[in-house]
């Protein structure tokens, strides 16, 4: 494997979606708006801002036919959703999301708790999704949840991982996101896992996705970088979790990312005052602190 960092790396940010999926409490829709346009002026270029699945497994995401049709567009920025189903896929169309994105699992268990169908039976009902994005000329990214453990089955192998994210890709997906969902991943674990990934995928379809739920996330996106991956998904201020994923907390956050990434001299095009600033609001309008180390050491 190479040991070379990129020169740039693609951040995918995922705050508005992962983010806010698993708050408790509502959040008004102006608030949602705020922290999209916000994360656009501190240079975010991928913003996952809503999912497309149903209100009754995540009523945090109810409103995204209304945020997709208030949100104010910004040339260059891509605005995407999730959607599990042809169904969601429909919805999302209707209301010009630029890219949509399926989600399967590497884990039975993980994937019938949180789209109520076995792996294979969420492959069959993906293929209809990619095939009508196809013709829409719709982008689709895929992502592999309990990559590196499964709140259910613990272990999970990489040769299954390899398995899932081969099927996306097959299908029409442009880019394979590997979710360490619940944040159990470690470095050697997480380099083995990305180096069986590797041996069939190319590192340029591959994006990494870590939940910071042990503090492992900064030094399993070092490993990733070293092996010369350069898509990172993240979410300000530490904000996520999946609330099929028993445990599952914060994604790691985009500030620490953005700061660790400068100080390698790597590029990402965000301006880290105006990211703190997003984070900042976002954190203001639920009532509570940042996770963000760097967030919090700018701010004080
Ligand atoms: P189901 O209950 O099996 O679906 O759920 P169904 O097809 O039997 O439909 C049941 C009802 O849901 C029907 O309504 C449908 O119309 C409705 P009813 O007739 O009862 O009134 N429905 C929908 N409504 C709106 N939009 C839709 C939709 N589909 C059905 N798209 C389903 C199956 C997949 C829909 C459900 O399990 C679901 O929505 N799951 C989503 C769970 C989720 O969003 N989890 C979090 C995202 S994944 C994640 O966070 C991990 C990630 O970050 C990576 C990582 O960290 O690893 C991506
Ligand atoms: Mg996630």
């Amino acid at each position: 494997m190479t040991s070379s960092y990129p020169t740039q790396v693609k951040i995918v940010e995922v705050g508005p979606r992962d983010g806010l999926q698993n708050e408790k409490q509502l959040i008004d829709l102006a608030s949602k708006l705020q922290l999209i346009d916000d994360l656009a002026l501190a240079g975010l270029k991928f913003i996952e801002a809503g999912s497309f699945v149903s209100p009754k497994w995540v009523p945090q995401m109810a409103d995204s036919t209304q945020l997709f049709r208030e949100l104010t567009r910004i040339p260059g920025i891509t605005y995407s959703a999730l959607t599990p189903n042809l169904q969601g896929y429909t919805n999302a169309k209707s209301v010009n999301v630029d890219e949509v994105a399926i989600f399967g699992a590497a884990s039975e268990t993980f994937s019938q708790k949180n789209i109520n169908c076995s792996i294979a039976e969420s492959i069959e009902r993906f293929v209809p999704i990619v095939e009508q994005a196809k013709k829409d000329n719709m982008p689709v990214r895929g992502y592999v949840s309990c990559v590196l453990g499964c709140p259910y089955e613990g272990d999970i192998a990489p040769q299954k991982v390899t398995e899932v994210a081969q099927h996306l890709l097959a299908m029409g997906c442009y880019e394979v996101s590997l979710g360490d969902t619940i944040g159990v991943g470690t470095p050697i674990k997480t380099s083995k896992m990305l180096e069986a990934v590797q041996q069939v995928i190319p590192r340029e379809k591959i994006a990494v996705h870590f939940h910071d739920t042990y503090g492992q996330a900064l030094a399993n996106i070092l490993i990733a970088l070293q092996q010369g991956i350069s898509t990172i998904d993240s979410a300000v201020a530490g904000l996520g979790g999946c609330p099929y994923a028993k445990g599952a907390s914060g994604n790691v956050a985009t500030e620490d990312v953005v700061f660790m990434l400068n100080g390698m001299g790597i590029h990402t095009g965000i301006d880290i005052e105006k990211l703190v600033n997003a984070g900042n609001n976002i954190m203001q309008a639920l009532g509570r602190s940042s996770t963000s180390k760097v967030a919090n050491a700018l701010l004080s």
